[in-house]
């Protein structure tokens, strides 16, 4: 299996390039990391089928180029409470939105997913949004209240998410 670790070795590194500008690692204390990686592991679950997932009026089904995620394509999906939420005031607690990442607008797989999800108390400066970012094989890259996807996402307009 030498060549599906290449395979691996590369995605990783353009994914450090791409998603968050860096790969800084994960930035809690070790108590707080490992509380965040069990709070991953279950997002993962719960976020499985969101392919059924909905998205706002103005987005795209297919991947378009990201304002912002560097240079990578993106589809993004909402889950039940944050479409019915309609992006107007605080989102409500449990809402979740997973975007898709792919490394040109013709693939037809994702290499990465991001995940944002609101959870009452968890982060009051960041908005109470637990982050994550999955390989797609489950493997968390990062994840809890991640600076560097609260600090760009604080200048969407409702409540951390961009909806666009
Ligand atoms: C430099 C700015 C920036 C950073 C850093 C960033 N994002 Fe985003 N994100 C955006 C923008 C802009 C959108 C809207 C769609 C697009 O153009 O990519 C978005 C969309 C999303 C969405 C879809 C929900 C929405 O806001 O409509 C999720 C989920 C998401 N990002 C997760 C993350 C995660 C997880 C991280 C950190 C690992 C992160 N983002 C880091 C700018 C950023």
């Amino acid at each position: 299996m030498r060549g599906f670790g290449v395979v691996k070795m590369t995605a990783a590194a353009l994914l450090c390039a791409g998603v968050v500008g860096g790969c800084g690692g994960k930035e809690d204390s070790a108590a707080a990391g490992s509380a965040d990686d069990a709070m991953a592991e279950e997002l993962w679950g719960e976020l499985q089928g969101y392919e059924s997932w909905g998205r706002f009026d103005n987005q795209s089904a297919t991947p378009v180029l990201s304002d912002d995620h560097s240079g990578n394509y993106v589809v993004s999906y909402y889950d039940e409470a944050l479409l019915g939420w309609a992006l107007s005031g605080e989102a409500p607690d449990g809402g979740i939105s997973v975007k898709e990442v792919y490394s040109a607008p013709d693939d037809t797989s994702p290499v990465a997913l991001t995940v944002m999800k609101k959870v009452a108390g968890y982060d009051p400066e960041g908005g109470d949004w637990f982050w994550a970012w999955y390989a797609m094989d489950g493997t968390v890259q990062a994840a809890g209240a991640v600076s560097s996807c609260s600090g760009c996402h604080s200048a969407a307009s409702t409540d951390f998410v961009f909806g666009e």
